[in-house]
């Protein structure tokens, strides 16, 4: 196995330098901390108490409820609060999301295998939603009332990243429903309906985007839309229905070339929003951490944006700089786990001119799921590596890792790459520890200045976003203890 080779060759037994280099120039030795110096068992116990807890409250957030049994089965609230803010409603980005993180605790263990029966009754719940007639926005509604009746009210409405990010969860349902030879004709048709109207509207720029306030073309929306295609134009060849996959490829064809258009070559970093055409017009520094969250969850393996590519890597970097300085927050280094001292890492919100406080505008925070992908993409890029077996020198790369050393330098030496970007995972992972409350409520924000949950409470998001940041983390340490 070339991993194994490159692992036991050169990757720990050397400094981080000696990676080896494919392309672009030599980088200059340095020695210096494997940035988690103590803590790591303590740590690692957290994530795991955590995981527990985060899996059990995504699944109580998903109805049927016992308290309320006007909800529909398979409706998943965002979250349970229903003032300051009321986030009681099943949003179409946040329950595809879950779903998606409900198929890969099924595929990756099959005693799981009994939430088939949750995701039937999402299956039957959009059913439901696809045939609600009347609504303005048809299928991009952002969200509906947990007992399946529309929103009604104003809202940043025509969402068009939940069709297409539901589009791709029943994809991926279908796929594992054909690998146990089951039937999946009561899914085909919805998949095509979320497919084909994402296939008719993405090219125009009236959508609003995944934080609900700005319109135009969005990096997030669109590489959603091109991974529903993508995998749905996959499927349909599978069931030999040539004249919707074509379509479909022809479609993202012209999404490709639209999305270099996000690269900002200048500011060097993925632009968030272009053709903008209403909503907030006072994003200027176009750094979003949408654009983070767009490659974990809906890059492809063909290096389109994916973590391990120049502009996630410049953008990554963009986002850390520009969050640094921005909360108080961050000044606090390090955290204490049962008695041991844990570095810390930055915490992220979603964006630097950001208002929005939980609950009403003020000032913006720090978001629990941002943080926690932040942990993903660098798990995710030490996984992306060692599949590869190779790393590819750039000065993204060299970037990224220099500034998270400028932050942290205890005189330890590395122990290659891949152990180096668990440890800098485990920096951010260790930020969401810190402000996640001692019974592991986790909150959708964390106040700038005190650290302290805010906005809606139980957050599903929040703990799905942990639980899969915790899954790339298990993945990488099975990894290194079998190549060690
Ligand atoms: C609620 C939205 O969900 C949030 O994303 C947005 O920032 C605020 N409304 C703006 O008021
Ligand atoms: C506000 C966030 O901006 C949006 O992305 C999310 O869908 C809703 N909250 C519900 O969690």
């Amino acid at each position: 196995m070339r991993v194994a080779g490159l692992l036991a060759g050169t990757l720990f037994v050397s400094h981080l330098v000696s990676i080896p280099i494919v392309v672009g120039e030599r980088q200059k030795p340095f020695s210096g901390a494997h940035p988690l110096t103590g803590g790591k068992d303590e740590l690692e116990q957290w994530i795991r108490q955590q995981d527990a807890y985060s899996r059990a409250h995504i699944l109580s957030n998903i109805a049927p409820f016992a308290n309320d049994p006007s909800a529909m089965p398979g409706a998943v609230c965002a979250s349970p609060s229903r003032s300051h803010p009321d986030y009681y409603y099943a949003w179409t980005r946040d329950s595809a999301l879950v779903m998606n993180e409900l198929l890969s605790w099924m595929e990756h263990n099959s005693s799981m295998s009994g939430l088939q029966r949750t995701l039937e009754d999402y299956v039957s719940f959009t059913r439901h939603l696809q045939g609600l007639k009347g609504l303005r926005y048809g299928l991009a509604e952002a969200k509906f009332h947990m007992d399946g009746r529309p929103f009604t009210k104003s809202w940043c409405n025509g969402q068009t990243d939940g069709p297409a990010i539901r589009g791709y969860t029943l994809t991926r349902y279908a796929r594992y429903l054909m690998r146990q030879g089951r039937d999946i004709e009561h899914l085909y048709g919805l998949i095509r309906t979320d497919l084909d109207y994402v296939s008719s509207v993405w090219m125009q720029n009236w959508h609003c985007d995944i934080w609900e306030e700005t319109r135009g073309l969005h990096f997030y929306t669109l590489m959603a839309q091109r991974r529903a295609l993508t995998e749905g134009a996959r499927l349909a060849r599978m069931l030999e229905d040539y004249e919707a996959a074509t379509g479909y490829e022809r479609e993202i064809e012209l999404m490709e070339r639209r999305l270099g258009d996000f690269w900002d070559e200048r500011g060097g970093h993925v632009m968030t929003t272009i053709e903008w055409s209403g909503g907030l017009g006072s994003k200027h520094s176009q750094l979003d951490a949408q654009v983070l969250l767009a490659s974990l969850h809906s890059a492809m393996d063909d290096g389109v944006y994916t973590v391990e590519s120049r502009e996630m890597l410049a953008t990554a970097l963009r986002l850390l700089r520009a969050f640094e300085p921005l909360y108080s927050v961050n000044q606090v280094l390090s955290a204490e786990i049962n008695q041991a001292v844990v570095p810390v890492g930055v915490a992220l919100g979603r964006y630097p001119e950001d208002v929005y406080n939980g609950v009403g505008t003020s000032r913006g925070n720090p978001w629990s799921l941002v943080t926690s992908a932040l942990a993903e993409f660098h798990y995710r890029l030490a996984l992306e590596y060692a599949k590869r077996g190779e790393v590819r020198a750039s000065e993204e790369l060299r970037d990224l890792i220099q500034w998270t050393r400028r932050r942290y330098h205890e005189k330890v030496e590395f122990k290659g790459l891949l152990r180096y970007l668990l440890g800098v995972g485990d920096l951010y992972m260790a930020r969401v520890y810190l402000h996640t409350a001692r019974d592991h409520t986790m909150y959708e924000q964390w106040d700038r200045l005190n650290g302290y949950g805010r906005g809606a409470v139980h957050l599903t998001w929040s703990y799905a976003a942990h639980t899969a940041a915790s899954r790339a983390r298990s993945r990488l340490v099975e990894l290194i203890a079998r190549e060690a």
